[in-house]
């Protein structure tokens, strides 16, 4: 196959890679989807749908149809002490969270000005600054493309952990998540035990200070993918055993680790990198972010390959200073689709 038409995504992912793709096409509807994908599985083509883009590494042009998800709508209903939201997979989560606050609806001020769309968030189960998206998940409805059947899937069958889901395993291929469902408590508590906040007082504090500390902390922290490409952390932060954990402490004592509720220790992957004196560095137009060294950046015209093997040679050097293998939290494309394993990649 080959490209007729070339289109380039670079406007559609938030590295800005100028990768191209056979063809891009938009969906409104749960039904204009199912008939574009059924069609596109028809004529052979692969399939990827994208919400903003925020969480992709195309490593290649893609020889199929990207579908970009536009899928909207927003009803909330109450009951005496919660909000129910149900919402679009396309709406654009920040907005969201900015739409809840402005309107008293309070509980998503910590997961403010994370990119992408309402759909991609449990996917990961989207995370920052002590919240996570499983905390205000009610439920999540998926469609199976193999036939058109729903399925309303409520917190527990969704199995969220630390950035994973089931829609990272069982409903990885062939799915779609359409719609989300949130419950946000109307009694609300500040969640200020995150480093960063907790020199707030729990009694002073309203959602909307949190919600601008965030974005004041995120904008200086990372770089905004409209001026520099990139995809948020690259890596997982890892978890470590807590022999592992000890072994560094001693060596290193200023090592930030966070002990986690299930007595497992994550350790900061930007802290492994920076050790290893990597930020700033370059490989081809990639490069590892000057203030986080989580974030790899789309420095000058990279290529998905130039980002690819910065990535690798990050691992290969976190692993024989720390024996440590980071994961990655960005998700490959290739030719045809994605590559499902990542030790394939990286
Ligand atoms: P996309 O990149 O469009 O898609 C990601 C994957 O999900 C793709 O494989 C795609 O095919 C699939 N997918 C997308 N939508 C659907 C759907 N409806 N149904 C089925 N599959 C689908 N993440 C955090 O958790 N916390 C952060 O603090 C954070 N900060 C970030 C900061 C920056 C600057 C950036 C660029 C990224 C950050 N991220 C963060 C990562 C990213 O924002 C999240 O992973 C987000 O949920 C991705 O959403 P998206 O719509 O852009 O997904
Ligand atoms: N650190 C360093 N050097 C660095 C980066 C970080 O030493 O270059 C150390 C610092 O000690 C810092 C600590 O690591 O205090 C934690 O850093 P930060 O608060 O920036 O958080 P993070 O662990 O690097 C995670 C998430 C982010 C999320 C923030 C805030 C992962 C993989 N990343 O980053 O999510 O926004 O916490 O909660 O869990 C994303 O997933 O894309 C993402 C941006």
């Amino acid at each position: 196959m080959y490209f007729n038409n070339y289109e380039t995504l670079k406007n559609y992912i938030t590295f800005n890679i100028d990768t191209k793709v056979k063809r891009i096409c938009s969906v409104k509807s749960v039904e204009e989807l199912f008939i574009l994908w059924k069609y596109a599985k028809l004529k052979g083509w692969p399939v990827l749908l994208l919400g903003g883009g925020s969480n992709v590494l195309f490593i290649s042009n893609f020889y199929g149809l990207i579908i970009l998800n536009k899928i909207r709508s927003l009803i909330i209903t109450e009951s005496s002490k919660e909000w129910f939201i149900h919402v679009g997979s396309g709406n654009n989560w920040h907005q969201l969270v900015k739409y809840l606050i402005k309107n008293d609806i309070y509980g998503l001020e910590n997961m403010a000005l994370i990119p992408g769309s309402v759909g991609a968030a449990p996917i990961q189960n989207i995370g920052a600054y002590g919240m996570e998206f499983k905390d205000v998940c009610h439920y999540v409805n998926i469609i199976d493309m193999n036939n058109g059947n729903k399925r309303c899937l409520d917190v527990t069958e969704c199995q969220f952990g630390y950035r994973d889901s089931v829609f990272k395993n069982k409903y990885r291929q062939n799915f779609a998540i359409i719609s989300v469902g949130l419950k946000l408590k109307k009694l609300w508590k500040p969640v200020i035990t995150y480093t960063d906040l907790k020199y707030l007082i729990e009694k002073k504090v309203t959602a909307k200070t949190i919600f601008d500390i965030i974005c004041k902390i995120r904008k200086s922290k990372l770089p905004d993918p409209c001026l520099i490409g990139n995809a948020g952390s690259f890596f997982k932060n890892p978890i470590i055993s807590n022999t592992t954990a000890k072994k560094i402490k001693s060596i290193y004592p200023l090592c930030p680790k966070y002990l986690q509720v299930d007595g497992t220790i994550k350790i900061s992957a930007g802290w492994l990198i920076e050790q290893c004196n990597l930020k700033g560095y370059k490989y081809g137009g990639a490069a590892v972010h000057i203030n986080q060294a989580l974030v790899l950046i789309n420095n000058n015209n990279a290529t998905g390959k130039d980002i690819l093997y910065l990535a690798r040679y990050i691992k290969k050097k976190v692993n024989e200073k720390f024996k440590i293998i980071l994961e990655s939290e960005v998700r490959f494309i290739g030719k045809y689709g994605e590559i499902n394993s990542i030790n394939s990649v990286l």
